[in-house]
């Protein structure tokens, strides 16, 4: 039996095995395009899916994924579970991992999603926390490999918010090689140990790392430009300080502009349209903002495939 692998940050994963999941979330996009399914690789697996905030896109795309491969996966909401509420989050993944063959959870504090590992005898996946969210970043990737056929020297900007989504993004792009730029307000920056981190992964993989407050500047020959919400989910009491902060990194036609012709504009979503990014830019040629939600669910096959496929 593999040992039991949790997917709780990119960074945990070698620059190989992310493209080991990058290639066979591609493989089966492709066979569920061409023959309308895939060959029921988690046949009997079940995942549990745990969530402390809402969701659209994590939610559907797991269940959507398990049942592809032939598996099941159900949801377990704020109200049921109570994770570290009406139970100990020790005490949940015990007695989850009698039932399923995985747990994927959305939480708040990304300590509970490292406790929820650290007792679970199954691989916990991590579905958004407030530090990083790794699934994205892997839909991420395979959206810009789709489109340029290399992630290496990409030149990617993160325009607004240091938040979990960027801190993902960042450490795609460090062990992959792509140069991050992360534009955003002083005092919203991606955190400190975030970016020690990712300037180790630059060191082996040739990326390299910039902050650039002007976000006209910034995005100078950009193929990437990538924004995400002023105000995550559980911020809502900060919303009237960040709606006068962020303004000036909205990502709109002006912004684009300064790009190369031939840059991408990306949104993990839900989008705020008219505040992080305009309806212009989210529904204009550039965007691939629902093609890379859509990789969702071909990228968390790859990763699924991974850990519960015995493939690796
Ligand atoms: N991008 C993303 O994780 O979307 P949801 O919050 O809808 O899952
Ligand atoms: N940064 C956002 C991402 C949502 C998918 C949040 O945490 O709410």
């Amino acid at each position: 039996m593999n040992p039991k692998r949790d997917f709780l940050a990119l960074a945990d994963y070698t620059p190989d095995t992310l493209w080991e999941i990058l290639d066979k979330a591609r493989a089966l996009k492709e066979e569920w395009q061409r023959t309308g399914r895939n060959a029921p690789l988690l046949k009997g697996k079940t995942l549990a899916m745990v969530f402390q905030k809402p969701s659209l896109r994590t939610r559907v795309s797991f269940e959507m994924a398990m049942q592809h491969l032939g598996g099941h996966a159900f949801y377990l909401g704020p109200q049921e579970i109570g994770l570290g509420k009406r139970e100990a989050i020790s005490d949940v993944a015990r007695v989850l991992s009698g039932y399923v063959d995985a747990i994927m959870a959305r939480v708040f504090d990304h300590e509970h999603v490292e406790e929820l590992a650290r007792w679970a005898d199954v691989p916990v996946i991590n579905g958004l926390s407030d530090y990083n969210h790794p699934c994205q970043a892997l839909a991420d990737g395979l959206t810009m490999y789709e489109h340029f056929g290399r992630i290496k020297g990409l030149k990617v900007v993160f325009v607004g918010d240091g938040n979990n989504v960027a801190v993902s993004l960042l450490h795609l792009c460090a062990k992959l090689g792509a140069h991050f730029v992360f534009s955003g307000p002083e005092g919203y920056d991606i955190p400190e140990k975030a970016w020690r981190l990712a300037e180790d992964f630059a060191r082996e993989s040739g990326a390299t790392l910039h902050v650039e407050r002007d976000p006209h500047k910034a995005v100078e020959g950009a193929d990437v430009i990538y924004t995400d919400t002023w105000v995550s989910m559980g911020q809502e009491a900060e919303a009237e300080k960040r709606m006068k902060v962020f303004p000036p990194y909205q990502v709109n036609a002006a912004l684009v502009a300064r790009a190369k012709p031939t840059a991408i504009v990306m949104h993990c979503l839900p989008a705020h349209r008219g505040y992080e990014i305009t309806d212009e830019v989210m529904d204009g040629p550039q965007s691939v903002v629902f093609q890379q939600a859509h990789n969702r669910l071909h990228a968390q096959k790859g990763l699924l495939a991974l850990l519960l496929g015995g493939e690796a």
